[in-house]
């Protein structure tokens, strides 16, 4: 068996990282190929050092641009390297662009395709993920979705049961895995000198951070935040608009405000397990709060991941801001509501996520079902 695997951005490395990593174990055959959509070195480059991954075989370096001209560049550069390739079934993992023009472009080319982490949905069809998503989903020969949940959604839209394959999610390989490596080699905490309390704050989403009202509610909530020291790890696209509607001053004059770039994986696990509180509009770090004990505040009014929500462990508060400083301070006032929220119950699995995924394409590959023309 080939298999081909596409990533773009920082969650698809880290994601598909632990099930790389068993291909190579294992010496079953793979092609890595890189869409570059994220190229900053830390955005793409930290991350295959940090997990200890081989770079890419093939990087597209498609780089920023609108939706349309990014999906239909990688699609036409991926199309070409699949067809040179010829893999048995072809890897997308969650729900960026790279997902969407690497499951059409497969699909399209009669490949079987593999969706790590399908069947999410926050029926919000303003969002570009639940697009990406519900498009990656149709196209797909394999469905690994993380809980019961997601497998739900996908039988209601009538997918075959047996294509479906609940295997927790990579996240938590990736998680358990480099958190104690982190834990032996990370300087961080020592280089942002922080005393007391922690609130690691991100978030990068188009509507939190290109919405100029939403973007000041919730930058007034972390202002008045004082008694918490909050690093924000900045990504590029939120950097961007901070820059524009004039925040980052205010921001860097705060002192209970700590901006750092964007920080490579094993330090941001670190910062994260020692954090009292995540903040954050990311979905994999919904997921990697309740893996690590770390009570959740969203920034979002709606989640693809309502398991963290209904086992106690996530909040959303979306952009308002009495809600934000109401909620830090309610949680932080309730020893017994905090508790609560680190002791919710993990949804998506032990950490073998990445294993329970490499035998379910090696049962198809046996029982020839990656053919997907026979
Ligand atoms: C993308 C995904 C989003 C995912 C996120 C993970 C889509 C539609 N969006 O959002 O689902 O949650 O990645 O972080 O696929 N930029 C840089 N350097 C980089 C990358 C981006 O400066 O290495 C800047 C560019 O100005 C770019 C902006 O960030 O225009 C947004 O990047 P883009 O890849 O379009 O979307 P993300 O917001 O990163
Ligand atoms: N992350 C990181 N450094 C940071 C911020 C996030 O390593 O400065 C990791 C985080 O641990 C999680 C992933 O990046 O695994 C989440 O990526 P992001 O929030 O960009 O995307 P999303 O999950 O929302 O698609």
């Amino acid at each position: 068996m080939k298999i081909a695997f596409i990533i773009g951005t920082r969650p698809e490395i880290i994601k598909m990282a632990p099930i790389i990593d068993l291909t190579q174990k294992r010496g079953i055959e793979y092609v890595l190929i890189h869409s570059g959509q994220h190229y900053d070195h830390e955005m793409s480059q930290k991350f295959f050092l940090d997990l200890e991954i081989e770079k890419p075989h093939y990087n597209i370096g498609v780089g920023s641009n609108s939706h349309g001209k990014q999906t239909a560049q990688m699609m036409e550069e991926i199309e070409k390297v699949l067809t040179q390739e010829k893999p048995d079934v072809v890897m997308v993992q969650g729900d960026t662009n790279a997902v969407l023009a690497g499951a059409v472009a497969a699909s399209k080319l009669n490949l079987a395709v593999g969706h790590v982490e399908a069947g999410l949905r926050s029926f919000d069809r303003t969002m570009p993920e639940e697009i990406n998503r519900k498009i990656a989903d149709s196209c797909s020969t394999m469905y690994f979705v993380p809980t019961e949940e997601s497998a739900l959604n996908l039988a209601m839209e009538s997918i075959d049961p047996h294509e479906i394959f609940i295997t927790g999610n990579t996240v938590v390989d990736a998680c358990i895995r480099h958190l104690k490596i982190a834990e032996e080699n990370s300087n961080l905490l020592r280089e942002l000198d922080v005393d007391g309390d922690i609130l690691t704050l991100t978030m990068h989403r188009a509507e939190n951070v290109d919405d100029p009202e939403r973007l000041k509610n919730i930058l007034d909530a972390i202002m008045e935040l004082e008694d918490i020291t909050v690093v924000f790890p900045v990504h590029p696209r939120t950097l961007k608009t901070l820059e524009n509607f004039g925040y980052l001053e205010q921001l860097e004059n705060s002192d209970h405000i700590k901006l750092t770039k964007p920080i490579g994986y094993l330090d941001f696990l670190l910062l994260l397990s020692k954090s009292k509180f995540v903040m954050t509009d990311s979905g994999g770090l919904q997921e990697e709060a309740i893996t690590l004990n770390v009570p959740c505040i969203t920034l979002r009014y709606n989640t693809e991941r309502p398991e963290t929500v209904t086992a106690g462990g996530n909040i959303l508060v979306g952009s308002d801001k009495t809600k934000i400083t109401e909620t830090i301070k309610k949680i932080s006032n309730d020893n017994e509501l905090y508790k609560k929220m680190q002791e919710a119950k993990n949804p998506y699995g032990e950490g073998n996520s990445s294993e329970k995924i490499l035998e379910a394409l090696l049962k198809f590959e046996k029982e020839g079902k990656l053919d997907i023309n026979s």
